[in-house]
C-alpha cells in the first residue's frame, strides 16, 4: 500500500488536539502560537491553509522573512536542486560553490560604495546572532565598549542584542552593558511634542550635543546601531534626512554605524536595502530573515578596515547552511531581476492610500504609516481624549480584538509597537493587487467589528462602515 502523502496526513490531523498538546507541552514564552491558534498544513504564496481547511491571507510572512511568500517555486527549485546534487549540507564555514554564489549575489545587491571593500562573516542562523557579531566586531575594532542605540529599537533576544533594544519588558537588558539611548523620530507620539521634520531635527541635535558634551556622561562608543524602519518598535520609518544626520554625527566621532537590515532588507521597504532610500553608506550591515529565501541564515557585512578580529573570534557550528544559501541566492536574484523592490514601493503606496482612506472612517485607527510593504496601523481608544498633537492613548485590548477579528475573516496580522497596539503588515513582495484589496477589506471590517464590540454594539455586517 502506498504511504499516505502529506495531503492525506493533513486531513487526518485533529487541530484542536494538536493545539491542546502544544499548550500543554511548549514553553510559557511561546508567542505567535498564542495569538494565532491555527495549525498550518499547506502554504503557497500569501495563502496559508489550516488543518481545519480554513484559508488565510498571511500578512506576517514568517515575521518578514518570506519576501516571495510561502513555497515560492524559485526557492523550492534551488532547494531541490541542491538536495539532488549530492553536495554536503553541513560544511561549517568552508568554501563551497553554493556559498560563493550566495556571497556574489549578496554583494551585488549592496550599495556599491559599501560592497567595494566589504567583508562578510556568516553567523549562527538568527538575526540576533548577527547583531551579536556586529557588536563584537565594532568593540574589537575600536577598543571601546559603549553602544549608542535608539528608543523603540529591537535587535533580537540574545543578551547583547537585548541590551541594544529599547524594550524593558523583554528583560535582561542590562546583562551586557547598557547602551546610551537616543531618540528615534516617532511623529504620532513625538517625545518633543512636535512631530515632523522639526522633531527629527531636534532629535539629531540632541544626539550631536550629547556626544560632544565632555560632561554628558557618555562612555566612548564602539558603535551606533539603528534600524532604517523600526519594525517591532511600531513600524516607524526613519526620516531620510535624520538618518543622514546620524551618519554625519557618528562619522564625526569615529563611531561605526551599524544598520540593522534584518527586517527591512531584500526589497521590503521599496529599495533593495532600506538604507538606500537615504543614500547613507553604513560601516556595518546586519542581514538575516529574507536573505535565506525562507530558511535560517544570518550574516554581518562590514567595511574591510574593521576586519581586525582574530581567526575564530566569532565562530559557531551552524554558519554554513547550504540549503539556506541556495534558496537565499535564488531569492536575491529573483527580487533583483523581477524588480520586486519597485513593486513593493508602488504597492506599498497604494496600500498606504487605502489604509489612509480607512483611517478617515475608523477612529480606532489612530495612525497609519510605513514604507514599501512594511506597514503599520496604530490602534487607539477612539473615545479617549487626544493629546495636543492629536494622538489618543494606545488601545492594546482593542488591537488584540482586531487581530482576532482579522483572523476570523481569514487574515493573519500581528501586533507590535508600544503597548502592543500597532497592527503590522508584512505581506510578501509577490502579493497581487487583488490580494492587497482583500487585505484592506478584511482589515477594515476587522477594525469596524472590534470597535463596535468595544462600544458594546451588536456585531457589524460586512462592508457596513463604508
Ligand atoms: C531589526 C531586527 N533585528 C534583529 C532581529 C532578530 O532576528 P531573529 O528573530 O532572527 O533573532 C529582528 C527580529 O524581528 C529584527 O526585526
Amino acid at each position: 500500500m502506498p504511504t499516505p502523502g502529506p495531503a492525506a496526513a493533513a486531513s487526518a490531523v485533529d487541530p484542536e488536539a494538536i493545539l491542546g498538546r502544544q499548550a500543554a507541552r511548549e514553553s510559557a514564552a511561546r508567542t505567535y502560537a498564542r495569538s494565532l491558534p491555527i495549525v498550518p498544513v499547506r502554504a503557497q504564496g500569501m495563502t496559508v491553509e489550516g488543518a481545519d481547511g480554513r484559508r488565510y491571507l498571511d500578512c506576517l510572512s514568517g515575521a518578514g522573512s518570506l519576501a516571495l511568500g510561502h513555497n515560492h517555486p524559485v526557492a523550492l527549485q534551488a532547494i531541490r536542486e541542491l538536495l539532488d546534487s549530492g553536495a554536503p549540507l553541513h560544511v561549517l564555514d568552508l568554501a563551497t560553490p553554493v556559498k560563493d554564489a550566495f556571497t556574489t549575489e549578496l554583494f551585488a545587491s549592496l550599495p556599491e560604495e559599501f560592497a567595494r571593500d566589504a567583508r562578510i562573516q556568516f553567523c549562527g542562523p538568527a538575526g540576533t546572532d548577527a547583531v551579536e557579531a556586529a557588536l563584537k566586531l565594532v568593540r574589537t575594532a575600536t577598543g571601546r565598549s559603549g553602544l549608542l542605540a535608539f528608543t523603540g529599537a529591537y535587535h533580537g533576544m540574545t543578551a547583547g542584542a537585548l541590551a541594544a533594544g529599547g524594550d524593558r519588558a523583554a528583560g535582561l537588558g542590562g546583562a551586557s552593558g547598557r547602551p546610551v539611548r537616543l531618540p528615534f523620530p516617532y511623529d504620532y507620539r513625538c517625545p518633543f511634542g512636535l512631530g515632523g521634520p522639526e522633531a527629527a531635527r531636534i532629535a539629531a541635535r540632541w544626539t550631536e550635543s550629547l556626544l560632544a558634551d565632555p560632561k554628558g556622561g557618555v562612555e566612548p562608543a564602539a558603535g551606533m546601531i539603528v534600524e532604517p524602519v523600526q519594525g517591532e518598535g511600531g513600524v516607524l520609518p526613519a526620516p531620510d534626512g535624520w538618518l543622514r544626520e546620524m551618519r554625519r554625527i557618528s562619522a564625526a566621532h569615529g563611531i561605526p554605524l551599524i544598520v540593522d537590515e534584518v527586517q527591512t532588507g531584500v526589497g521590503r521597504t521599496g529599495a533593495f536595502w532600506a538604507v538606500q532610500h537615504s543614500g547613507v553608506v553604513p560601516d556595518v550591515m546586519v542581514v538575516s530573515k529574507a536573505v535565506g529565501g525562507s530558511l535560517p541564515l544570518a550574516a554581518v557585512v562590514y567595511r574591510g578596515e574593521l576586519d581586525v578580529w582574530a581567526p575564530g573570534a566569532h565562530a559557531g557550528t551552524f554558519r554554513g547552511n547550504q540549503l539556506a544559501m541556495a534558496a537565499g541566492a535564488a531569492t536575491l536574484r529573483f527580487v533583483r531581476e523581477e524588480r520586486l523592490a519597485e513593486r513593493a514601493a508602488a504597492l506599498g503606496e497604494r496600500m498606504l492610500a487605502g489604509l489612509r482612506a480607512l483611517h478617515c472612517l475608523l477612529p480606532a485607527m489612530g495612525d497609519v504609516r510605513g514604507r514599501g510593504l512594511m506597514l503599520g496601523v496604530e490602534i487607539v481608544d477612539p473615545e479617549a481624549d487626544a493629546d495636543p498633537l492629536g494622538a489618543r492613548p494606545a488601545a492594546p485590548g482593542l488591537a488584540a480584538a482586531v487581530r482576532q477579528e482579522a483572523l476570523r475573516r481569514g487574515l493573519i496580522v500581528e501586533l507590535g509597537g508600544r503597548h502592543d497596539s500597532v497592527l503590522r503588515l508584512l505581506p510578501p513582495l509577490t502579493m497581487t493587487d487583488e490580494q492587497a484589496e482583500t487585505v484592506l477589506e478584511r482589515l477594515g471590517e476587522a477594525v469596524h467589528a472590534a470597535s463596535a464590540a468595544h462600544r458594546g454594539l451588536p456585531p457589524a455586517r460586512a462592508g457596513e462602515y463604508r
